[in-house]
C-alpha cells in the first residue's frame, strides 16, 4: 500500500502549481502499479484522498476529483498491463455525486477482474472506517470476533498490506489502514511521489525480502 505524498514539494520545487504535482502524482501512481501487477503483486492500494484533505483549496481539491473522474472513466480501463479490479474505500456519502457514481461505476465494471486488486483509498480515513464499521456491529448486538471487525471494515475485500510505503521523507501513518497495518512492514521514502516509478518498486521488493517476519514469534 502507498501513501503517495510530496506531490505539493515536487511542483514547488519547479516553480509550479501544486495541481500539477498532482497531475505528475496521477502519472507516477499509474507507473507504480504498472511495476507491482509486473512483479507479481496482487493487492495494491493507494491512499488518494483523505477525510482530512477537504481542508485543502477548493481549486485544488476540485483538480483531484477531476483527475479521479478521468481515471476511473478511461485509465483504468486502459492504462494498466492486466485488468484490474477497483475497490473503494472510504466515507462515500460525503463525495460529490459526479465523483461517487464514476468509483461506482469502476467498481462495477472491473468487479469481474480478479487477477489484480487496485484498493482506492478516497475519502479515507482508518478512525472513520473503524467508527462505521463499529456502529454497523453494535447494531446486531453480539460480541464479536476478528473475523467480524475484518468484515465491517471498508477493506474486507482487500488483503492486510505486507507492505506500506510513504513517499517523501515523512514517516508517519496520517490515519491509514490503522487496523490492517499491524503486522505491515513500514517503508519511509526520501523520493517524492511524481519520482516514483518501476525502479522504485524493485528496490521496495528487495528491502521487504530482506525483512524478518515474525509475528510476534521467533
Ligand atoms: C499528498 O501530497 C498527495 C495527495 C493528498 C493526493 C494524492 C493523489 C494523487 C497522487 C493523484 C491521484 C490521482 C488519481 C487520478 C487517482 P501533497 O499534496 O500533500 O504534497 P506535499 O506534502 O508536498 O504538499
Amino acid at each position: 500500500a502507498f501513501i503517495m505524498d510530496g506531490n505539493g514539494r515536487w511542483a514547488k520545487a519547479r516553480l509550479m502549481p501544486r495541481s500539477f504535482g498532482h497531475r505528475k502524482g496521477a502519472d507516477a501512481m499509474k507507473r507504480v502499479v504498472n511495476a507491482c501487477i509486473s512483479e507479481g503483486i496482487e493487492t495494491v492500494t493507494v491512499y488518494a484522498f483523505s477525510t482530512e484533505n477537504w481542508r485543502r483549496p477548493e481549486g485544488e481539491i476540485n483538480t483531484l476529483f477531476s483527475m479521479i473522474k478521468e481515471f476511473m472513466n478511461e485509465t483504468i480501463d486502459k492504462e494498466f498491463v492486466k485488468p484490474v479490479r477497483v475497490v473503494w474505500i472510504g466515507e462515500r456519502s460525503a463525495v460529490p455525486a459526479d465523483v461517487r457514481e464514476k468509483i461506482e461505476d469502476a467498481e462495477r465494471r472491473t468487479a469481474g477482474n480478479t487477477g489484480v486488486t487496485l484498493g482506492f483509498a478516497f475519502n479515507y480515513g482508518a478512525r472513520d472506517e473503524m467508527v462505521r464499521a463499529i456502529n454497523g456491529l453494535v447494531k446486531k448486538g453480539e460480541e464479536v470476533t476478528e473475523a467480524d471487525v475484518n468484515n465491517a471494515l471498508d477493506t474486507r475485500l482487500l488483503s492486510d498490506p505486507d507492505v506500506i510505503v510513504r513517499t517523501s521523507g515523512e514517516q508517519r501513518l496520517s490515519n491509514f489502514l490503522l487496523w490492517q497495518s499491524a503486522y505491515s512492514e513500514l517503508m519511509f521514502l526520501d523520493t517524492l511521489w511524481p519520482d516514483m516509478g518501476a525502479k522504485e518498486v524493485k528496490a521496495i521488493i528487495k528491502e521487504y525480502n530482506k525483512r524478518n517476519r515474525r509475528y510476534g514469534g521467533v
